[in-house]
């Protein structure tokens, strides 16, 4: 028997799933690692705790699953997006990788726009300059800490720091290396032009592979280090948002995916690199072979209940866990939350304002509201973020037959019921819940030659499940309390820019 093993190098964690090669999941597990906020609006991580999470999932996963090592057919990667691991000349980390959701490089985004020019950078990357991506924190850290710039030699993302780990090859890949802002996105390469105009070294970008593509194998030191076999082959992998989508199927046109994560995605395959002139919505290379996504980001929808969570101490109970029980308790307020809205900007905001100043806020908020209250007014603000989203796809004529849900938030039903009814469509959940590390697996598996291509794998494992409707009576309710929310941030941006001056 073969098995796959998916990995996802997460923002809190990494998970590490096996596969049967019919989709079914063996076994999962989870080590969490830290995220660093030195400065509000600032985040990073330590490539070294990527390393050991994952190691520790994977020694955990293969010394409870039963599962023998030679068993393991190839291990597919799928990884938080975006983050820039500079790395020196010994493949040491110059510093802590800045990470995703990290706001600082405002200044970085208008020098490339400038440099550049808005619409050219839009032909040459198919993106603009947003603080999220990866060449706005490389010139960060050349101008502010020049002596670790001086040191760098590479430039690898964090799966791709990870997948270095595993096999000793460096290399990226193309669903990934499209979030940099250094490729172009339609022509599938490094754009030497604006390597050039922003004066990077082509030197510091590696090969860029295909995700089904095999990378490497296993090396001995690592198989030490997590317990695989030494010469398991290493697919090159994918971003977490391309993996999420492979994973629940969207690998054809007219298929959106709403993932609930960290962050919050609403991203529809596409096979024509179709831009949104504003670029309020990214346009990036998908897993599968000569096709795209769209995708509109909301920074902080996981993230958000995670927040709550912490700063009102909500503890699991008698065997259940804390997000249970906040869901519990947001199902006893009414759609609405008697009129408590919550804007998710604690990490700063792209889709749709691409405002990194942009903070959260609760808006209405009375004596009468209790933290019952607070929790569902996160649940709604979150999905007014994803319909913002969901407008902007629509907007640009995107089809759309089916809508499906992923990523931890859509295992609540609750949260899931607000979701659908705030966009107006079913949303179905689909066999795997295991994100971005079931659709690693699957590029794994046809790295390995266990199908002949993406879709055939998502053909042979991928159903819908149960789907959640939207309720009539709240879409009324929802409809209303969307147009006030969406008064809010155009009425707070000047005041969110003062308080972020220094
Ligand atoms: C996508 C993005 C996030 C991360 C989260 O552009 O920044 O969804 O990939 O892991």
């Amino acid at each position: 028997m073969s098995y796959l093993l998916g990995l996802d190098v997460g923002t809190t964690g990494c998970k590490a799933a096996l596969f049967s090669p019919d989709g079914n999941v063996v076994a999962s597990c989870t080590h969490e690692y830290p995220l660093y906020h030195p400065r509000p609006g600032w985040a990073e991580q330590e490539p070294e705790d990527w390393w050991s999470g994952t190691a520790g999932a994977v020694r955990e996963l293969i010394g409870t699953s039963g599962v023998a090592p030679a068993d393991v057919a190839a291990v597919g990667l799928s990884g938080q997006m975006h983050g820039a691991v500079l790395l020196d000349e010994h493949m040491a980390p110059v510093r802590r990788a800045i990470i995703w959701s990290d706001g600082r490089t405002t200044a970085q985004c208008r020098e490339i726009t400038r440099t550049v020019g808005a619409k050219r950078l839009i032909e040459l990357t198919g993106n603009p300059a947003l603080e999220g991506f990866t060449a706005p924190k490389v010139l960060w850290v050349r101008e502010h800490e020049p002596e670790s710039f001086a040191r760098a030699r590479l430039l690898l993302l964090p799966k791709d720091y990870v997948r270095w780990r595993l096999t000793g090859v460096a290399c990226q890949e193309i669903s990934d290396a499209a979030g940099t802002l250094l490729f172009d996105v339609r022509r599938g390469c490094w754009s030497e032009q604006l390597l050039e105009e922003l004066d990077l070294d082509r030197s510091l970008l590696p090969e860029v592979m295909g995700s089904a593509e095999i990378a490497g194998q296993v090396t001995a030191e690592a198989a030490r280090a997590t317990g695989l076999r030494e010469g398991t082959p290493v697919v090159a992998g994918g971003a977490d948002n391309a993996c999420g989508a492979v994973g629940t199927g969207v690998v054809r046109d007219g298929l959106v995916m709403v993932s609930i994560g960290t962050s919050g995605v609403v991203l529809s395959h596409s096979s024509e690199p179709r831009i949104e002139p504003r670029g309020r919505v990214h346009t990036f290379n998908h897993s599968v072979p000569g096709a795209y996504y769209l995708m509109g980001v909301t920074q902080g929808a996981g993230f958000s209940l995670r927040w709550l969570r912490d700063v009102l101490d909500v503890r699991g109970q008698d065997g259940r866990e804390a997000y249970e029980l906040m869901s519990e308790q947001a199902a006893a307020v009414s759609p609405g939350s008697d009129g408590l809205l919550f804007l998710p900007y604690l990490q700063g905001e792209r889709t749709p304002h691409m405002d990194a100043a942009a903070r959260g806020v609760f808006f209405g908020l009375s004596g009468a509201h209790t933290r019952a209250h607070l929790i569902r007014s996160v649940l709604e603000g979150v999905a007014f973020s994803l319909r913002d989203c969901f407008e902007i796809l629509r907007s640009l004529g995107t089809p759309i037959t089916q809508v499906r849900a992923t990523g931890g938030g859509a295992r609540s039903d609750e949260w899931l019921g607000i979701v659908a009814s705030v966009l107006g469509v079913p949303l179905h959940r689909t066999t795997s819940a295991e994100g971005p590390a079931f659709g690693a697996a699957l590029l794994a598996g046809v790295g390995a030659g266990l199908y002949p291509s993406i879709a055939d794998a998502c053909a042979a494992t991928i159903r819908t499940t149960t789907s959640v409707e939207p309720d009539p009576d709240a879409r009324e309710r929802y409809e209303r309390a969307y147009a006030l929310y969406r008064e809010l941030y155009p009425a707070l941006r000047d005041s969110f820019a003062r308080a972020s001056e220094p």
